[in-house]
């Protein structure tokens, strides 16, 4: 009997993709990952993953709520419409093969690849050089190791994850090379992500305090619309302002407002027939009715005590049967 030239591939494609666990998401994340998710659960099995073990990598001293903020996120990707039971959803340290799989691949990872990723260095100037550990080094080869565990052949990332992919695919083409063919190379879907400013203007991000987040009652979305930067050209309601510049205008177009509609308060804004209070009010409208579907599904799910857990444990368990006999291959093929 001849070797085989090919790894062996599950039944239907897998999915494969991952957040690490910052708590509540916001409205970035509805335009960003998430649409992307809830899509491909039609055409995948999909794996979604709470990476925690990725969010210690930087939060290993500052471990306090990262569980609770885990389940937050669940709730938010099943408000959303991810749902439970077509998708597996696990936390990533529940799946121990995770660990595993990663301290192998880490055995044949040159030191100099993982240093030339463009993250590496980035993210060391930006949060400082006490994050600069093993662990974080190691960053893609956990992510290498989520990825092939489940055999994914796609992963659904934004553009600052294609580097890491690339990488992920080096990795299995050594693997495969030394070992003989367990894993397929995953291939990215690119997620277009259009560039949602936060309140003040900033990229929105919650380490700035300037999101709208899913779980944000009517109340609050209302507050923190009022709060916005406007055209800052347009100090009073008689000076014309100019939409192009305006975050809340691009609110309004990220938030499919109607073309007639977008083409109106284009034209009453820029005639100084319009008030930005009342421009704002109709945004804080459109996002509250945006968010009202979402929030019922939420508020259903968190009614329910122990319910994220639970879908998190049948989750684990689901993972579990696959990366353990995936990993039972590559061990198989290195001869463990
Ligand atoms: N690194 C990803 C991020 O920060 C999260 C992640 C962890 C991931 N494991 C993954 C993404 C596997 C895709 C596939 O966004
Ligand atoms: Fe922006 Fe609307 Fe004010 Fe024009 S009217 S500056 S679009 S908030």
């Amino acid at each position: 009997m001849s070797e085989p030239k090919e790894p062996r591939l599950p039944p239907r494609e897998r999915v494969f993709s991952g957040m690490r666990p910052t708590g509540r998401l916001h409205l970035g994340h509805l335009l960003g990952a998430l649409p992307n998710w809830v899509r491909l659960q039609e055409d995948y099995d999909c794996f979604y993953c709470v990476a925690d073990l990725h969010a210690l990598t930087t939060r290993f001293d500052n471990v306090a709520g990262m569980k609770a903020d885990g389940v937050e996120m669940v709730a938010d990707w099943i408000a959303v419409g991810i749902d439970p039971e077509r998708s597996v959803i696990f936390r990533q340290s529940d799946v121990r093969e995770h660990s595993e799989l990663a301290l192998l691949l880490g055995m044949l990872v040159p030191v100099s690849w993982l240093t030339r990723v463009p993250s590496y260095k980035e993210q060391i100037s930006e949060l400082g050089e006490h994050i600069a550990t093993f662990g974080f080094l190691g960053y893609p080869v956990l992510q290498t190791a989520d990825i092939i565990l489940y055999k994914a052949g796609r992963v659904p990332v934004g553009e600052d994850q294609v580097s890491h992919l690339e990488l992920a695919r080096e990795i299995v083409r050594r693997f495969n090379g030394l070992y003989g063919p367990v894993f397929p190379e995953p291939r990215a879907i690119l997620t277009e992500t259009p560039r949602l400013q936060g309140l003040d203007g900033r990229k929105m991000s919650k380490s700035y305090g300037n999101t709208i987040d899913l779980a944000d009652d009517a109340e609050t979305v209302r507050k923190k619309v009022m709060s916005m930067y406007t055209d800052p050209a347009r100090k009073t309601l008689r000076d014309a302002g100019h939409p192009e510049a305006c975050n809340v205008f691009s609110y309004h177009s990220f938030f499919e407002a109607p073309p007639a509609e977008l083409d109106e308060i284009d034209r009453a804004c820029r005639a100084a027939a319009i008030g930005c209070t009342e421009c704002k009010g109709r945004l804080a409208d459109r996002v509250v009715g945006m968010l009202e579907p979402i929030q019922k599904r939420r508020s259903r799910l968190m009614t329910e005590p122990g319910r994220i857990e639970a879908i998190l444990e049948d989750g684990r368990q689901r993972a579990q049967k696959v990366a353990s006999e995936v990993l039972g291959e590559a061990c198989e093929a290195i001869g463990i």
